[in-house]
């Protein structure tokens, strides 16, 4: 039988956090504090620029202070790190991002891990994921973060329920197990984390109560491989080729129409997931700015 499968929205919990944060903005503001982010750009990835422009857009909205470090395709590690560690000691930032993916020439790891553990807003330092899987997280990694709001938000329910992982990041798959996985409110969950080695990925996918799709491949995920009741997380962002004036539309990793009818509920894409991850990102630089 059919039922209404309900639209899980990031707008409306994007306000219900702003209104949490500009308490804090403005309690800050009275000891002359205003949360600033550094953001480092390495190289032309139309993506990249897309949610960089995005971030900087939010942060202005919010009366907090961004700056973005423009490199060229070309830039060196030894360039990126001396930024990054200038940046460390300044006041005038509480906290810094460097977007991801950097172009292959440049070892990702040594320089997001040369970013400080207390100026770390992405949560990807080994301190702070260090830190989130002994359960007292200080700086959790946005997208999961954000995913978990959107649940609370919407009143979907994590405890014992069997959450289903698709992709295994570091950005998202890997933080989503570990928060999901704690013994929190928004937890005790039973997690299985799938990847591209996965073998029978529809029978696993069928048997979740929650199923969160971080895989990067466009409608990896049809209305056969669900069941009846799952909510659904879609954090895909792809761009497709179409016959639009802009060449491509934006599409998850969820066939979306296929799930309609069959899932409890479904974010979409655009629209879903993706504000929330910049609005845990100003969460996350007002938080480093609080401790400071
Ligand atoms: N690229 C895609 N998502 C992210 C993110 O959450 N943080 C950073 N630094 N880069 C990204």
């Amino acid at each position: 039988m059919q039922s209404e499968t309900t639209i899980l929205y990031g707008k409306p919990v994007v306000q219900h956090i702003r209104e949490r944060l500009k308490t804090d903005i403005q309690s800050l503001a009275t000891k002359g504090i205003i949360p600033g982010l550094a953001v480092i750009l390495v190289g032309e990835d139309p993506a990249s620029r897309v949610y960089v422009r995005n971030k900087e857009k939010a942060f202005k909205e919010l009366s907090c202070y961004s700056k973005t470090f423009q490199f060229s395709t070309t830039a060196t590690e030894t360039e990126l790190i001396n930024l990054i560690q200038s940046l460390n000691q300044s006041t005038e930032f509480h906290g810094i991002l460097v977007q991801l993916p950097l172009p292959s020439h440049l070892n990702e790891k040594l320089i997001t891990n040369t970013v400080s553990p207390d100026k770390d807003v992405d949560g990807f330092h080994p301190m702070n994921l260090g830190l989130l899987l002994q359960g007292i997280p200080r700086f959790v990694p946005c997208t999961p973060n954000g995913i978990i709001e959107m649940l609370k938000f919407y009143n979907i329910t994590t405890e014992g329920k069997h959450v289903v992982i698709l992709g295994r990041s570091n950005i998202v798959g890997k933080p989503m197990f570990a928060l999901l996985v704690q013994k929190f409110k928004m937890g005790n969950s039973t997690v299985t984390v799938c990847h591209t080695k996965t073998q029978s990925l529809e029978k696993i996918t069928k048997q979740a109560d929650i199923l969160i799709v971080a895989s990067g491949v466009p409608h990896l995920v049809n209305g056969n491989m669900v069941k009846a009741g799952v909510h659904i997380i879609d954090v895909g962002i792809n761009q497709v080729k179409d016959d639009s004036v802009k060449g491509y539309k934006l599409t998850g990793d969820v066939d979306y129409d296929s799930v309609l009818g069959i899932a409890k509920s479904i974010s979409p894409v655009p629209r879903g997931v993706g504000p929330l991850t910049i609005t845990m990102l100003a969460s996350n630089t007002i938080q480093a700015a609080k401790n400071n």
